[in-house]
């Protein structure tokens, strides 16, 4: 193409480039899900955010994940927008005031809460689905040495994580039973049993940082698998999306733009939602009862306020976390 001064204008220009790039990304099959055999970007990430704040100087912010520093890849730091300086032992810089990493310290501190209600209430096993570099099932094996774990994840994590483990304990802990299943092609009630579970038991599940990476088929399997395959007063916490995060609503969910187009290029998009409302019932026709259904401001409020009454940082408006009970009577409803 010739312009007006006689220069020869590049067809290709490079910022259409940059978009083709970009949608071939989002189009190509390896950016539906963690590829087979590839280690999860994502898991990482909220595993070097929760090694941060548990480092933090105020004790009502800090998380307690003592082990999640030991559990990050070392070089996760060279590229990833948190810098840690190890020097000052100040381990945060400003970039790490990325909303999702504020909303990472709050689900961490409301999961670990929910974890010991569950086993003060008799919970005997614990199901972590998606367990990725989680290290709840090591740091609370000396408060609750007779629950049983079973950490769930594809294939490639689960044998990254037990090599880590190794490296960071010592040894692999044997009292962890670890179940590789990909969700949205396998059965998890046959893989679990394989593994111990025994449904007739108290269980509290933990589905953190995952419903929204999987098909809306298999956040429903899940949900009914717990719902029917557990004894009564077993729980669920899992974290959702609002679906408008899902359709690209970013003038409702402004900072979930960036971290939507982040995910997809590193292969993990965001796929699931549930209408914004709709959460209590979405569950209920599931077979099961909401606990609770913290949004952002709740977050904020009860796990980012500072000793002095400030807020640390804003909570991600992208996420939601519910808590749900397996009741003694399956809800009407239930589909
Ligand atoms: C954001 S990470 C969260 C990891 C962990 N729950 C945490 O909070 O640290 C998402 C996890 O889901 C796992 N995952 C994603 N798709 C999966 C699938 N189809 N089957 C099993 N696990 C999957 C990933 O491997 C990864 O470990």
């Amino acid at each position: 193409m010739q312009t007006e001064s006689g220069h020869q204008r590049p067809i290709v220009t490079f910022s259409r480039l940059i978009g083709l790039l970009l949608v071939l990304t989002l189009c190509t099959p390896a950016a539906w899900a963690v590829e087979s055999g590839m280690l999860s970007i994502t898991a990482e990430g909220v595993t070097a955010a929760r090694a941060i704040f548990a480092q933090h100087p105020d004790q009502k912010v800090r998380n307690d994940d003592y082990l999640a520093m030991k559990l990050v890849a070392p070089e996760y730091w060279h590229y990833s927008l948190m810098k840690p300086d190890f020097e000052t032992g100040m381990l945060v810089t400003r970039t790490y005031r990325i909303t999702t990493n504020f909303y990472v310290n709050a689900r961490t501190k409301h999961m670990d809460a929910l974890l010991m209600q569950a086993a003060e209430n008799g919970a005997v096993q614990v199901v972590n689905l998606g367990a990725g570099y989680d290290s709840r099932a090591y740091r609370f094996r000396e408060t609750m040495p007779t629950v049983r774990f079973f950490e769930i994840d594809l294939p490639a994590m689960i044998e990254e994580k037990k090599r880590r483990l190794a490296e960071a304990l010592g040894k692999v802990p044997d009292y962890v039973a670890y179940v590789p299943i990909d969700f949205n092609i396998q059965n998890i009630p046959d893989e679990l049993r394989k593994a111990g579970y025994d449904p007739s038991r108290k269980t509290f599940f933990i589905w953190e940082g995952v419903t929204y990476y999987i098909s809306a088929e298999a956040v429903d399997s899940t949900l009914r698998f717990i719902a029917t395959q557990s004894a009564t007063g077993s729980s669920v916490v899992f974290d959702y999306m609002p679906l408008g995060v899902i359709q690209g609503d970013f003038k409702r969910y402004p900072d979930a733009r960036a971290l939507s187009f982040w995910v997809a290029y590193r292969g993990e998009p965001f796929v699931f939602g549930i209408p914004e409302g709709d959460s209590a019932t979405y569950v209920s026709k599931r077979g099961l009862k909401v606990m609770s259904d913290l949004h952002p401001k709740d977050l904020e409020n009860r796990y980012l306020t500072r000793s002095d009454g400030t807020l640390d940082g804003p909570c991600c408006s992208a996420f939601r976390i519910m808590h749900a009970v397996v009741p003694s009577m399956h809800p009407s409803g239930v589909d």
